[in-house]
């Protein structure tokens, strides 16, 4: 060989430089800047629990472990998954505005809520099966919930009666409740869940549509058939369970006889909705949208939770989840008036992709960057973060 094709042998053709180029951008983090991270999306090694920075990196493992019926279970929305999309979106329209920085060490995220001390503004969102996801269920949310000074919210479909939940841990415990159209129907639950010492009682009123199905006949695992999605049958074309359509807000007078502990009304989204609630005895609001699992098109949580501050005007405490992953989140929605933050789906990755122990550290990888957010803008403690510290650019 000449020492001409001997060069154009060893030597960088054209289009190995542009696939150089290309391989360079595509990896670059400025194109994924402010997007949420899909670590291991093409990755075919999953990261080890030590390995863990973010709440989206469980998300993968826990993809891994479940079979795709729990996945997609957790994972998906109501019909176009408008809002699903829209509750991550909207961090990106929240900016933090330094006010000058204090030391992470000094931080202290300690608050009261209803009564309640916690060390930490994070709640564990009611959430159903929790088996389903790892044989800790419940049982192992609570423990992590415990260790981490956050309150967990027990689903009434919970894969472990409550009372089994209550004797798992000593943190903070709250119940929540479907209730049934029949009043009486109420009592025997939540009497048993009061026995078993829930602090509160959350009555989810929030409609939600069914969602994604898929039965086993119809996928193939590893293959290309994906079976359709399956609406539940119901009498009304919007797919809302039937079970629920009945809901009107005597429904809290009603239950007000039942139950001794403060009550607060879960799947809030307008401050009309919340007065409302306060007409009718309720004591406490959290701003839902059940994660994007209710009516689509609505929107995110974190757009409308300064209206709903407005009309409750400090008279009881008002909570928010939907959306929120990261320390970040937590601290806008504090600063735009929340007085806690729950976590649906990153605790439930948590716990599906490493049991009670995935669960904890999700809660502390949240905490810990809720920690570092509230030092970069300012704020020592939770009384001191307030609207200055944000800026909203809501669409
Ligand atoms: C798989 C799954 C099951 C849920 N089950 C319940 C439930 O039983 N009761 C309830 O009030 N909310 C339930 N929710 C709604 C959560 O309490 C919470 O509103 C929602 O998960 C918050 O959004 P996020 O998942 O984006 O954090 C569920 C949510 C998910 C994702």
């Amino acid at each position: 060989m000449g020492q001409q094709e001997e060069t154009w042998r060893r030597g960088f053709s054209r289009r190995e430089a542009l696939c150089g180029l290309a391989t360079f951008l595509a990896s670059s983090p400025l194109l994924h800047a402010q997007r949420d991270p899909w670590p291991l999306g093409d990755h075919r090694r999953m990261l080890g629990f030590n390995e863990m920075l973010t709440a989206f990196d469980f998300e993968p493992v826990f993809r891994a472990n479940v079979p795709l019926s729990v996945y997609d279970y957790t994972a998906h929305g109501t019909d176009s998954e408008f809002t699903l999309r829209r509750n991550r979106d909207v961090f990106d329209w929240v900016e933090l505005v330094s006010g000058g920085g204090v030391n992470p060490d000094q931080v202290d995220t300690s608050t009261t809520v209803l009564g309640v001390p916690l060390k930490n503004p994070i709640m564990v969102a009611p959430t159903a099966r929790q088996r389903d996801l790892h044989p800790d269920g419940e049982l192992g949310m609570y423990r992590a919930a415990t260790t981490t000074d956050s309150a967990m919210i027990v689903s009434d479909n919970s894969s472990f009666p409550f009372p089994r939940i209550a004797d798992a841990a000593e943190g903070p415990l709250w119940y929540q409740l479907y209730a049934s159209q029949d009043i009486e129907a109420n009592r025997q639950p939540l009497a048993d869940g009061q026995a078993a010492g829930a602090q509160t009682i959350v009555v989810t009123i929030d409609q939600q549509t069914s969602l994604y199905d898929r039965s086993a006949h119809d996928f193939h695992l590893g293959g290309a058939v994906r079976g359709p999605r399956q609406r539940r049958e119901t009498s009304n074309p919007y797919g809302v369970g039937e079970g629920r359509l009945w809901y009107e807000w005597k429904l809290f007078d009603d239950l007000r006889a039942l139950v001794d502990v403060p009550i607060l009304a879960k799947g809030i989204l307008t401050g009309e909705g919340a007065k409302k609630c306060l007409d009718h005895g309720v004591e406490g609001i959290v701003v839902s949208n059940h994660g994007g699992r209710a009516i689509d098109y609505g929107p995110s949580t974190l757009e409308v939770l300064e209206e709903v501050v407005e009309a409750v005007n400090g008279r009881v405490p008002v909570l928010i989840d939907s959306g929120f992953r990261r320390g970040s989140d937590v601290l806008k929605a504090l600063a735009l008036g929340a007085d806690a933050v729950c976590l649906g789906r990153a605790a439930r990755w948590g716990l599906g992709a490493f049991g009670e122990q995935g669960a904890q550290k999700v809660i502390e990888i949240i905490h810990a960057e809720l920690v570092h957010a509230m030092a970069a803008a300012g704020c020592r403690d939770i009384q001191s973060i307030d609207r200055s510290i944000v800026r909203t650019n809501f669409a």
